[in-house]
Order: structure tokens, then C-alpha cells, then sequence
């Protein structure tokens, strides 16, 4: 099968001829049509988990995937034929989404409903988890006033959507193309972070502070003016590792480091929410697999407008 690989660290992903692989108990293998691509994908690529997790090279790189199962192993509930979508990385193992056929965990997966198409669907895994748990971690309710700081990418214009329809006032960060998108699909302010300092610009608008955030860009070193905008008691979420919990707590103030979590259950509700027209995913960059390499660079070089996806055709 073809699939698309590093060989090390810091190398270029090129197409390779591997294996199609075995499930054992609990996976199942799955003919690919198309992969989601994110930005860990790159990044997995620079070390992000180097030296906490062993790397099996060549790596298939990808996270995200929709197809139709090949084969179930033992136990997983799936039968060949189905359609499903869901996270396929494992480094551990050497395998990702970037292939005509990969195995995901059944804990993974979810099963795909006929009117979603693979390429919406690949798109969904990572950035919707994402989203989701972000925007529930936050615990912010209807009323309430939410940051979102990096909502122009896709995590951040899923968590736009997800805590509008909860009645959340949501401010959402972004270039100005994007601007006009973010209030379609339910921002009640724009800041553009082009124009200035984004702590500044929300600071001015809402001088009494806010009460939430999903901060989806700040570092470590970065972090602190955001967290400042937030109200006595307000909540603050990284995508990045960029929160002190103890430091925000001195301040009175809560906060985490946030990890997405697939899991079926969630998965499900994502695909039920975007077949029903409450959920949208912009796919603005769609090419084929042999192209992933390019995908990767655009999207690090910060080009993308919404969601990346790599059609794979089996040969
Ligand atoms: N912890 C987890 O489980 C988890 C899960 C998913 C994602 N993540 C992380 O969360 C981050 C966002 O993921 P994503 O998939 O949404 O990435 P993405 O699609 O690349 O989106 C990032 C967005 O932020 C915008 N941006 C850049 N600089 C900004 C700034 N100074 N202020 C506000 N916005 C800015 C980018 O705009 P330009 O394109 O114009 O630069 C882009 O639209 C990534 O770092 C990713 O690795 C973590």
C-alpha cells in the first residue's frame, strides 16, 4: 500500500510502498478515503513527543482518517463494510492516517452516517474532539462571555460554533478574510490579531473583564496578558501546555492544559451535529495524498482558512 511516511526526525515526509497491516484484538483496519491533517501532524514530525513516547521509523504520519472497514479484530464491535472515521496515530507502532489503509483502536473509531462524506469526516477527529472538550472543560454557560484565541483554525472555529449554540457570547480572534465567517457561524465579536495586541483590543471592549477562555496559540511566555482579561474566578484552557494552574490559582483565577479525547461517544455527537447543518467544517484545502508533504507546509506556514484534507484513492 502506498502511505506516507518519515524516515527520522526532522526528515521530509515522502510516499513509500509498506505492508497493508494486520489488526490484532481490538483494532480494525480500514481501506482509507481520506486522511484529516493537523498541525500535531507536523509537529510529531520536529519531536513533540520525542523522548516521552518510542518512535517506530518509517512513521506513517496522521492522525485523522474516515474509510470503510477492511477487517475487525477480535472485539471490536465493527464489521468489514462499514463506514467510519476517527484517530488512527500510534508512533509507538509506526502508524498514522496518511495511507490507503491503517489500523485505528475501536476505542477510536465511530461509525460514519451514510449522508456525511469521507472528506468532511477526516476533517472532524481531531479539531472537533478538540473543540468539544475545550469548550466543556471551560464549564461556561449561556450569558457568559468566551474568548476563543485562535478561532480562525480548526479547532477554534468548531469551538466558535459549539459554544454559540449554547448561548455562550463567544469572542473569536482572527486574520480579517476570516472574519466574516466566524460571525456567520455564530462569533458575537471579531478582534483582528493583525491589527494589534489581542489582549489589548478585548481588554478595551470589555473592560470588566471576561469569563472564559479556550486559548488555542499563547505559550508559556505568552499566556499571562490573555489569562488577564479574565474576571475574579474566570477559567482559562490551553491546546499548548501554556497554563500554571497554581499561578492563575494565586491570582484567583482557574485554569488547565487541555488534551482532545476521540471518543466514540463524542465523535458520534460531532457527525450527528454537522449531518443536521449545527456544525460546519470548511475543507479549504483538498489535494491527494502524494501531495501531503505540500499540505503540511502550507498549514505550518500558516496559509490554511480552515480545514486541510488528503484524498486517498487505493490503487
Ligand atoms: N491539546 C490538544 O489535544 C490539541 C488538539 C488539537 C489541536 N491542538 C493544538 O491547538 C492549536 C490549534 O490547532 P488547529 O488545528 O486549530 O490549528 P490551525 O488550523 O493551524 O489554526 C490556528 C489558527 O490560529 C491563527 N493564529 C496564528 N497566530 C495567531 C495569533 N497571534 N492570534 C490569534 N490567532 C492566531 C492561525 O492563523 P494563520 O493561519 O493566519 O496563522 C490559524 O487560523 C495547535 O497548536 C494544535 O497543535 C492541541
Amino acid at each position: 500500500m502506498r502511505a506516507v511516511v518519515v524516515t527520522d526526525f526532522d526528515t521530509e515526509p515522502t510516499v513509500a510502498e509498506l505492508p497493508i497491516p494486520e489488526p490484532g484484538p481490538g483494532e480494525v483496519l480500514v481501506r482509507l478515503a481520506a486522511a484529516g491533517v493537523n498541525p500535531f501532524d507536523w509537529k510529531v514530525i520536529e519531536g513533540a513527543m520525542r523522548g516521552s513516547v518510542e518512535h517506530a521509523f518509517p512513521i506513517v504520519l496522521g492522525s485523522d482518517g474516515a474509510g470503510t472497514v477492511e477487517r475487525a479484530g477480535e472485539g471490536t464491535g465493527f464489521e468489514p463494510g462499514e463506514r467510519v472515521f476517527g484517530q488512527f496515530m500510534d508512533v509507538q507502532h509506526g502508524r498514522g492516517s496518511y495511507a490507503e489503509y491503517a489500523i485505528a483502536k475501536a476505542a477510536k473509531l465511530a461509525r460514519l452516517p451514510a449522508a456525511l462524506p469521507f472528506d468532511t469526516a477526516a476533517a472532524l477527529p481531531t479539531a472537533g474532539a478538540a473543540a468539544h472538550d475545550f469548550v466543556e472543560g471551560t464549564g461556561v454557560g449561556p450569558g457568559q462571555t468566551l474568548l476563543v484565541n485562535g478561532a480562525s483554525g480548526g479547532v477554534g472555529q468548531a469551538a466558535v460554533q459549539l459554544a454559540a449554540a449554547q448561548g455562550v457570547r463567544v469572542i473569536a480572534t482572527t486574520d480579517p478574510d476570516t472574519a466574516g465567517y466566524l460571525r456567520e457561524i455564530g462569533a458575537a465579536e471579531t478582534v483582528d490579531f493583525t491589527q494589534g495586541p489581542t489582549a489589548d483590543q478585548v481588554r478595551a471592549a470589555h473592560p470588566g473583564g471576561i469569563d472564559a477562555v479556550v486559548d488555542l496559540i499563547s505559550s508559556v511566555a505568552e499566556i499571562e496578558p490573555i489569562a488577564g482579561l479574565l474576571k475574579p474566578n474566570g477559567v482559562i484552557v490551553s491546546s499548548n501546555g501554556a497554563i500554571d494552574a497554581e499561578v492563575l490559582a494565586a491570582r484567583g483565577l482557574r485554569g488547565a492544559n487541555l488534551y482532545a479525547n476521540a471518543r466514540p461517544a463524542t465523535l458520534a455527537s460531532l457527525a450527528e451535529a454537522v449531518e443536521h447543518g449545527q456544525l460546519r467544517f470548511r475543507i479549504d484545502f483538498e489535494v491527494p495524498l502524494e501531495d501531503a508533504a505540500d499540505a503540511l507546509a502550507r498549514l505550518k506556514a500558516g496559509l490554511s482558512r480552515g480545514k486541510t484534507v488528503l484524498t486517498i484513492e487505493a490503487a
